[in-house]
């Protein structure tokens, strides 16, 4: 959790501020400059749809479920016995920007995670993140 980004992001999403540019250029969404789709996402999502459910009443997979992922402590989806140490001591609350930052930079933020992250572009991870954004409650 020392990515230099990170502390920034977190920011961010607690008081709800527009990202500042280092961010944005990293991969992270810049609010409104790639608009996500969720029908789009559906497709990108089949990927993550080996290991992940995102309806509540699938359960957990190889993966934890992502049912309600926003607003959720990272590692704490009930059920769930094999998060890594990294997860489960993660400590921030999943919020749309921190997943895009996770995606698009594997290596250097969460790198201990036993997920394997494969490459996708920022439109990919806007629609993701739009069709993830469809379940809760
Ligand atoms: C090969 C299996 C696999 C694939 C494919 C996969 N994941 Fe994961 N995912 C995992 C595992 C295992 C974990 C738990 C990681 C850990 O504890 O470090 C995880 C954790 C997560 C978490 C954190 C959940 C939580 O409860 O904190 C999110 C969010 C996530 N994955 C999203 C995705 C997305 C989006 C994709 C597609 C781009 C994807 N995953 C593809 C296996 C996978």
């Amino acid at each position: 959790m020392n990515h230099p980004l990170v502390k920034t992001l977190l920011l961010a999403a607690t008081l709800g501020a527009a990202l500042p540019a280092t961010a944005a250029s990293a991969g992270a969404p810049d609010d409104g400059a790639v608009a996500g789709d969720a029908a789009r996402g559906r497709k990108v999502f089949f990927q993550c749809r080996t290991c992940h459910y995102p309806e509540k009443a699938y359960g957990n997979h190889n993966g934890p479920n992502l049912y309600a992922i926003f607003g959720r402590k990272a590692g704490t989806r009930e059920g769930y016995a094999y998060y890594s140490e990294t997860m489960k001591n993660a400590g921030f609350v999943w919020t749309p920007q921190l997943l895009d930052f996770w995606l698009a930079n594997p290596k250097t933020f969460l790198p201990d995670s036993t997920m394997v992250v494969f490459a996708t572009t920022p439109q990919e991870r806007a629609d993701l993140i739009a069709y993830l954004q469809q379940f809760h409650d």
